[in-house]
């Protein structure tokens, strides 16, 4: 069900603002990325020339032929891959630049997506995030949980709206730069609080 809903979801999202944070999410990038949890092929549009290629994992069958749409009509080579973030298809210290772009929500197993991440990215390398997570209240939070624990995982494809993507990035022996806090949209809801940011090997 959130396979058929997310694409137009995801469309209304970037209409109102989305779309600029997807492109600061890839500005400057160079080289091999991989892109994990490609949804429909939302960020392929705005990936700069400098990228060589973008290997896109998507384990969603609807959501990943539609990624194989976007990336043939993508400015730079895009393969489509139907992995997932527990087991990337790629060799050990092999790309520049791991994406991680509104689904560390989502996987099961965020630590171990950060560890593959980690293992597949190059000394000097670097993840890119763009993700939703815990909200900057206790109130908020304990709402969060209570979400968390009953309807919104079923209703929204596994989503989680609490978990702190930071503080998992820097536990899995990242550092940090250029962290952007933000409400998208610009209100106080549980699912508003987004961080964007690079988190370098070391
Ligand atoms: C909210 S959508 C975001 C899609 C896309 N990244 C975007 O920004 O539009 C979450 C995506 O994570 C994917 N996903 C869920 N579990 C995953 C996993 N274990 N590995 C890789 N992707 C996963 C879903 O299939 C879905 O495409």
């Amino acid at each position: 069900m959130f396979a058929r809903m997310w694409p137009r979801m995801r469309q209304t999202l970037d209409s109102r603002g989305m779309t600029e944070h997807r492109r600061a999410l890839l500005a400057g990038l160079t080289g091999q990325v991989v892109e994990v949890g490609a949804g429909d092929g939302a960020n392929f549009a705005h990936y700069p020339a400098t990228v060589t290629r973008v290997l896109a994992v998507e384990p969603e069958p609807r959501l990943r032929e539609l990624a194989a749409g976007a990336a043939a009509r993508a400015p730079v080579p895009v393969e489509v891959s139907g992995a997932s973030a527990g087991r990337l298809p790629a060799p050990d210290a092999s790309v520049d630049t791991v994406v991680f772009c509104l689904v560390l929500c989502t996987v099961p197993d965020v630590d171990g997506a950060l560890a593959e991440a980690r293992r597949v990215l190059r000394p000097g390398g670097q993840i890119r995030f763009l993700e939703h997570g815990r909200a900057d209240s206790p109130g908020l939070v304990r709402f969060q949980r209570v979400l968390d624990a009953t309807v919104w995982p079923p209703l929204a494809g596994g989503c989680h709206t609490s978990r702190d993507i930071v503080t998992a990035l820097e536990r899995a022996g990242f550092t940090i730069a250029d962290l952007r806090r933000y409400n998208f949209p610009p209100v106080r809801t549980p699912w508003s609080f987004h961080a964007r940011g690079t988190a370098t090997v070391g």
